[in-house]
Order: C-alpha cells, then sequence, then structure tokens
C-alpha cells in the first residue's frame, strides 16, 4: 500500500500540456442524421460486472471515451483479460467474482465520478488493498458519501481529509448487508452500495429520495444477479454470481441531447438521433424540452439489451421558458448545462431550482453556466440550487469550459444562435464522453472548429 500512495506524492516538474479549444460560428443549415457514441453509464456498468462474470461476455456499441476506458484500465491492472475496444466493440474474459488480482499500483479513474464511486463499491469487498486517484477535477469531487455507507457495512477505506480523493482500501473481514436511506439522490451512489452489496453477508437494500438511472439494476439482472425493487426498496442478497453476457448498448441520451437542443433553436433545423436509450429514469430532458414547446418525436420504439430504445426526431420550434418540474431534475441531471442554452432562447424567464447536485459535477455546473451564459450577453440570476435564465439573443464572446465536457459541449451549441462566434477554452475533456462530438456537429452542419494549443505548465 505504501507503494501505491508514494507515487501520489511526487515533485511538482514542468511540462508541456496542450488545450483544446473550440470556436463555434452561428450555423444557418443543421440537418442530418447521426447516431452519438453509447451510453456512458451502461459502458461503465457493462465493463465492470462482464469483469467479475463467469464466462466470456461481448459488449457492442461501448462508449470508447476516456472514462469509460479508466474502468477498462483498472480491470486489466487486476488481471482481467479483455481485447477490443475496437469501432464499440469489446469481449471481456470475466474472471468470476472471486478472481480479481491485487493492482500493483494506483487505480486512476481520470475525470469520472461514476468509475471512482462503482469501483470504490465493488473493491471495498475484496481480499486486497488498492487506492483510486484522479484527475485534477475529480480529485476535488465529494466521496464522503459513498465512504459514509461503506463504513456502516464495515469496510476499511478512507478518502482525504475534506472527503476527496484519493481512496485507500484495504481489505476487511466480511462486509454486512445494510439497509441504506440515500441523503442524495445519486445513481453512483445506489451503484456503489449495491455493488459491495454483492461481497456482503445477508441483504443490502436502498431508497431512494427520488429515482435516479437504474442501470446497474436492471444490469444486476441481465448478468443473472437478482436485485428486486419492491415498493420504491431496492436489495440484493450477497454471496451471488455473475454470467457473462452479450450485451448491446444505445446510443448515449445525454450525448443526444446537444443535438435536441441544437434542432429545438435554429430555424429550419431538422436532426434525427439514431437508436438512442430512453430508459424513463433518462428522458428528463425530453420531458422538459417538450414543456418548453419543443417538436420531439419518439420514432422505431423498441427494447435492445433491456433498455428501451427509439430514434428522435427533432425539429425547431420556438421554445417558451419554464419553471423546471423539480421531480424532473434528477432525470435530467446530466443535461442541465445544454437545457440552460434552450432556456437562454426561449421566450421569458426560465427558473430551476432543486439542482444542488449541479455543484459537485466535473465543475461546478451551475456558477460554471452562470459565468458562461453572462459572457455571451444571457441575463441570469444565480441561487445556491440553481439559477433564472432570461431568453434572449446570444452575442458570443469566450467562455471557460472549467475542463468540464458538458460545458463544452453545451456553449458549442449556443455558438450556433449567436451573432458572433463563440471561443470555448479547456475542451480537452470532452473525450472523456463524446470524443467525436466535433465530427458529428459539422457533419450536421454546425460551424465548429477546434484547435489544439501548447502550454508550458507546472505538473
Ligand atoms: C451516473 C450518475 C449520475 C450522473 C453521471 C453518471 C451513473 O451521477 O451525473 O454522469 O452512471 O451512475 P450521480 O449519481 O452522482 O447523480
Amino acid at each position: 500500500m505504501s507503494d501505491l500512495l508514494s507515487e501520489l506524492s511526487s515533485e511538482p516538474t514542468s511540462a508541456l500540456s496542450t488545450e483544446l479549444r473550440f470556436v463555434s460560428g452561428n450555423s444557418q443549415n443543421i440537418n442530418g442524421s447521426v447516431r452519438v457514441p453509447g451510453d456512458k453509464s451502461i459502458s461503465h456498468r457493462s465493463v465492470i460486472l462482464s469483469a467479475l462474470a463467469d464466462g466470456v461476455s461481448s459488449i457492442e456499441g461501448l462508449l470508447e471515451g476516456e472514462d469509460v476506458l479508466a474502468t477498462l484500465a483498472a480491470f486489466r491492472a487486476m488481471g482481467v483479460h479483455a481485447e477490443g475496444p475496437i469501432d464499440g466493440k469489446l469481449t471481456v474474459y470475466g474472471v468470476g467474482m472471486q478472481g480479481l488480482s491485487p493492482p500493483e499500483s494506483a487505480l486512476n479513474m481520470g475525470n469520472s465520478g461514476t468509475a471512482m464511486r462503482l469501483m470504490s463499491g465493488l473493491l471495498a469487498g475484496q481480499p486486497f488493498s488498492s487506492v483510486l486517484i484522479g484527475d485534477q477535477s475529480l480529485s476535488k469531487r465529494p466521496m464522503g458519501r459513498i465512504m459514509l455507507p461503506l463504513k456502516l457495512m464495515q469496510a476499511n477505506c478512507k478518502a482525504g481529509g475534506d472527503g476527496t480523493p484519493p481512496i485507500e482500501i484495504h481489505a476487511s473481514d466480511r462486509l454486512i448487508g445494510i439497509h441504506y436511506d440515500l441523503p442524495v439522490a445519486s445513481a453512483q451512489v445506489k451503484s456503489a452500495i449495491l455493488l459491495a452489496g454483492m461481497y456482503a453477508n445477508g441483504t443490502t437494500s436502498v431508497v431512494e429520495p427520488a429515482a435516479t438511472r437504474d442501470h446497474t439494476e436492471r444490469m444486476l439482472n441481465a448478468y443473472g444477479y437478482a436485485c428486486s425493487t419492491e415498493q420504491g426498496v431496492i436489495s440484493l442478497a450477497g454471496g451471488g454470481k455473475l454470467h457473462a453476457q452479450d450485451v448491446s448498448i444505445p446510443a448515449d441520451i445525454s450525448s443526444a441531447s446537444f443535438f435536441m437542443v441544437l434542432a429545438s433553436i435554429v430555424p429550419d433545423a431538422k436532426i434525427l438521433l439514431q437508436h438512442v436509450g430512453v430508459n424513463s429514469t433518462r428522458v428528463g430532458v425530453i420531458n422538459i424540452l417538450r414543456l418548453m414547446g419543443a417538436d420531439i418525436e419518439l420514432l422505431n420504439q423498441g427494447e435492445a439489451g433491456g433498455e428501451s430504445v427509439a430514434d428522435i426526431q427533432v425539429r425547431y420550434k420556438g421554445l417558451t421558458a419554464i419553471d423546471v418540474p423539480p421531480e424532473q431534475v434528477p432525470l435530467a441531471i446530466d443535461e442541465f448545462p445544454v437545457l440552460c442554452v434552450a432556456a437562454a432562447c426561449a421566450a421569458g424567464v426560465t427558473r430551476i431550482r432543486g439542482a444542488e447536485e449541479l455543484r459537485h459535477k466535473e465543475s461546478d455546473r451551475i456558477s460554471a453556466m452562470i459565468e458562461g451564459l453572462r459572457a455571451i450577453g444571457v441575463e441570469v440570476e444565480e441561487y445556491p440550487d440553481g439559477m433564472d435564465i432570461k431568453g434572449g439573443d446570444i452575442s458570443g464572446g469566450q467562455v471557460d469550459s472549467q475542463l468540464d465536457h458538458r460545458i463544452a459541449m453545451a456553449f458549442a451549441v449556443a455558438g450556433a444562435v449567436a451573432s458572433s462566434p463563440v471561443t470555448i477554452t479547456r475542451c480537452e475533456n470532452v473525450a472523456t464522453s463524446f470524443p467525436n462530438f466535433v465530427d458529428l456537429a459539422n457533419q450536421v452542419g454546425m460551424q465548429l472548429s477546434s484547435k489544439q494549443s501548447s502550454l508550458e505548465s507546472c505538473a
């Protein structure tokens, strides 16, 4: 363990890093049909469950973004053999529930809160020690929310003094199942507890204050590990097994949402988004845009890999401001940056409240959006748990993405309706969730360029 930790405290050195900048110009011809990359949440879970399963799993439609690759690298470091990913196809040779080997160094989760929180739950049940680290953004994110329930399960784990990474986990005697009422609506916390629960004596159960994405529950059942949801109580018994599966991952509605808003705000636009996951715990963005008057149709509705899928057709229609219903907030939690851009184009004042969780994402998304919207001429007012956005003209200007992929892509969409270009700085983390965003954006008619420049920095 001391070896794992010692590598975290190396001397600062000077290094050449690069900055990626987007410039997004007014775009009047938005049209096309695209398939955005695979769902990030399902991709992480498919790697995790396949690695722990008995047998060989074949995954298609995997998101080859940096976040999911971090999860995959962690399992490779613990002795799991996997071939790919190539064109979204990954073959994972599962090692079984007890088959992971101790990692030789700290596991780097990069920018991914999902990877860090889900892996913490899983690693809490292993008979070896591990350390989880992350990048600058992840290193500031709250981990107390998973440390607390994991400790109640008798896990031997700790985060840094202020509850942030790195996370240090040691082998403990067998975990014990708990019942836990989640204080925040968080699928990551719920999933961490359920993954630890697989290694616990007895039953582990969780109740959410509001429904959050249920991919973990669905996928556990698909891999043959019974996980029930009855009257809001989600539970599983420890000591079960996972069986290898063939998994087909739909396109990510969170990535599709940038194009949904784009098509809603550019006059005469029409975009078809192919084979998107429309799980009812993820469709807040569709519900909210429809309440604002958007023209969104779901076509070819069906099922793939235990998830609802559909082609989403969006046509331009002038939007109207709304008070965002609080119950939609957890169902659209990742889509707020681009929903703020929709609000900036809607007639009237849109009010967002009950969204304090946005402050704990890859950036403080309330303050990042407030700052960015003001920089491009939009009138906004900040609240602790949301904001008011006055719809009107967008003038253009320079915005800092705060190294947050979704802030970067949201302001790229804003550029399409701005009177002069929107320049977005520090966009390199777009590769965490949507590596081909710039290509697809240009394919549907956006005027979006990206430029890499070198910066001398202290590492
Ligand atoms: C995710 C859950 C959400 C979401 C994140 C992915 C998941 O986070 O914001 O991008 O895959 O479980 P919280 O559970 O912290 O709200």
